[in-house]
């Protein structure tokens, strides 16, 4: 992995080298589950309501080592060009906390529209258990029966496939910025063959 990797989009470009080499080593945060949760917990997901911007935050002020993914989700939030309302979706625990939340903000892929899926966060008492993969899944299909038709990661590599995506190379999809290639990863939601290509435009939030 290349130093070169020193921006991408879940955070701004200074704090970047941590956090990309992190995600292209597959880092959480190393903290074991919470013992008691019950181990078969289906994870009930929903779009966030207007209360849960504080837990969101908090959620991703533990989940990584820095605020910056918290920060960027209030900054998404506050742009209306980025923030589609009913694609951002939490996990409820069983006490009704937010266990896990995942975001879909508008990007465009050579010039067309598409939807970036970052950050994601699952709180590090109830990581390994299934509530990343529900909240991931459940924004995913809520963006499916919008009709939206494309979207991208920068992520851990042995994460996302699990959900459909593949080497965003694959399909001509690229970053303006160094990453490696296997991090980029992309997701056709209708299955269609013709994927727009092209470079990735960020909402300004990511500062990429
Ligand atoms: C990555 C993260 C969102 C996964 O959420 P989760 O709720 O812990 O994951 P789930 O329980 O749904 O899925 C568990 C699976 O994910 C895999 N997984 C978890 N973290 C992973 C990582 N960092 N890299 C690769 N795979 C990972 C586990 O190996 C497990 O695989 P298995 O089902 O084949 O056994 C969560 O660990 C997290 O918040 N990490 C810190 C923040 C972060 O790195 N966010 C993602 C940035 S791309």
């Amino acid at each position: 992995m290349s130093d070169t990797s020193s921006q991408h989009p879940h955070g701004s470009p200074h704090r970047e080298p941590d956090r990309a080499k992190a995600a292209a080593r597959g880092r959480g945060t190393g903290q074991p589950p919470t013992a008691g949760a019950p181990a078969a917990h289906r994870w009930p997901t929903r779009p966030e309501r207007r209360a849960d911007a504080a837990a969101v935050h908090a959620l991703h002020a533990a989940a990584f080592p820095t605020e910056d993914e918290a920060r960027l989700v209030d900054a998404l939030r506050r742009d209306p060009e980025a923030w589609l309302t009913g694609l951002s979706h939490v996990a409820e625990a069983p006490d009704g906390s937010v266990a896990a939340h995942a975001l879909l903000t508008r990007c465009r892929v050579g010039g067309a529209p598409a939807l970036a899926l970052a950050p994601v966060a699952t709180a590090p008492a109830w990581q390994g258990r299934g509530a990343g993969t529900a909240v991931i899944r459940a924004v995913l299909e809520a963006a499916r029966a919008r009709g939206e038709r494309l979207v991208v990661v920068l992520g851990h590599p042995g994460y996302y496939p699990r959900f459909g995506f593949v080497r965003a190379s694959t399909h001509g999809i690229r970053t303006s910025f160094e990453v490696p290639d296997e991090a980029l990863m992309a997701l056709v939601l209708d299955g269609s063959d013709e994927v727009p290509g092209g470079t990735i435009r960020y909402p300004a939030a990511f500062g990429v």
